[in-house]
């Protein structure tokens, strides 16, 4: 396998995701746009891997840098981190996360074309499910998300189905993520919202260090066994393998791969909050409040399939992964913004 160009890898789950691309051995680029990433992360990877990683400062919307960068490079696959994930802003503003994730995605693909890359991971996710009316997820599961932010994954998805009828030759997988948690074992990298967190996991971290009072549990009348929301939490690492996995899987299968990657396991909120208590020894304090809207009481991965055809399954539990949250916190309170 030769380079990868991998969009959006200055962010959470991309840099996690470069570290094992190059420990594989792989060349790796990454191109970002920085809109909710920064740039000393690059540093960072390059510091844990041993090896130059090459900065592209770009928007997958920039058509022109992107035929730049393909003609000046021989890339042998892209995985396509980069796009907008906040759910509540993607109500708020749909225009900005169709223009972001689907017509982002289309001149990325378009530009592939022209340069006759061919094989492709793209960040899905579990909200392309939207509400089935079942729990447990399977690749099978009708697709109706239920929000702006899911739309557009599904959109993409579809495009790229339509492409791969289209065009055969066509190596993809679509990665669809449940929720994805913790950081780099090292403490060097990890989850650094700009703002106030929209997930739960960070919100507690920084909870735990002291820069925010309280967490906000969202509702503990759910028909869940503590009446707190269930979630397939995924340690980022094992995330980051299931690409690798993907990657190894395209060179041998022709078919297009869609899998999930969870673990198959929920946790409601008040094990997360104690998990985390126990790994760090802060008491976390909370604040029952209202449902957020839009919120459902359960769902997680079937993991079946993704363990038959990648051969991959996610190893680590909730113990590591608020273990490592908190390392990348403590010794990173403000994320990557000091730098
Ligand atoms: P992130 O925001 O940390 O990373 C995304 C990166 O893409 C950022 O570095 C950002 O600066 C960059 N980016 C955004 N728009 C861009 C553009 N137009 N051009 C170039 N770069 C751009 O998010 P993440 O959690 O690492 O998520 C990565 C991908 O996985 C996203 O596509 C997201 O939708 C998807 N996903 C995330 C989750 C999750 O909960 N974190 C779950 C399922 C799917
Ligand atoms: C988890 C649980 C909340 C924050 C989102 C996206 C999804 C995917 C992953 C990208 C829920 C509760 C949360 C807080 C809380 N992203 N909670 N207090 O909503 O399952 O999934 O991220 O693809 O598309 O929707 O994740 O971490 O926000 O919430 O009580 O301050 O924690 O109600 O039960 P969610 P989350």
């Amino acid at each position: 396998m030769g380079k990868v160009l991998v969009t959006g890898g200055a962010g959470y789950i991309g840099s996690h995701t470069v570290i094992q691309l190059a420990h594989a051995g792989l060349e790796v680029a990454v191109l970002d746009n920085l809109s909710n990433s920064s740039r000393g992360v690059i540093a960072r990877l390059e510091e844990l891997t041993g090896k130059t990683i090459q900065f592209i400062h770009a928007d997958v919307r920039d058509r022109d840098a992107l035929r730049a960068v393909f003609s000046e490079n021989a890339y042998e696959a892209v995985i396509h981190f980069a796009g907008l994930k906040a759910v509540s802003e993607s109500q708020n503003e749909p225009l900005k996360y169709f223009d972001n994730n689907v017509s982002g995605s289309i001149v990325l693909f378009e530009e592939m074309m022209n340069a006759d890359i061919s094989k492709l991971i793209f960040s899905s996710s579990a909200t392309v499910y939207g509400d089935p009316g079942c729990v447990c997820y399977a690749e099978t599961t009708p697709l109706k998300p239920i929000n702006v932010y899911g739309q557009t994954k599904l959109m993409v998805e579809d495009i790229l189905r339509d492409i791969k009828w289209a065009n055969p030759q066509w190596q993809i997988a679509l990665l669809r993520y449940f929720n994805p948690v913790g950081a780099h074992e090292s403490g060097r990298i990890g989850e650094s919202p700009f703002g106030t967190p929209n997930n739960l996991m960070p919100f507690i971290s920084q909870v735990a260090v002291g820069k925010r009072e309280k967490l906000m549990v969202y509702g503990n009348d759910y028909p869940t066994p503590d009446g707190t929301g269930l979630r397939d939490y995924i340690h980022v690492d094992d995330l980051a393998a299931g690409h690798l996995a993907a990657l190894n899987a395209l060179s041998k299968d022709n078919s297009l791969i869609t899998v999930n990657l969870g673990t198959g396991k929920p946790n409601s909120v008040l094990e997360m909050i104690s998990a985390f208590e126990k790994a760090s020894g802060v008491t976390i304090p909370y604040e029952i409040i209202g449902r957020r809207s839009g919120d459902l009481p359960e769902y997680y991965a079937d993991a079946h399939l993704a363990k038959k055809i990648l051969n991959w399954e996610a190893k680590l539990g909730i113990d590591r992964m608020c273990a490592d949250t908190w390392r990348w916190q403590k010794n990173n309170p403000n994320g990557y913004c000091d730098q």
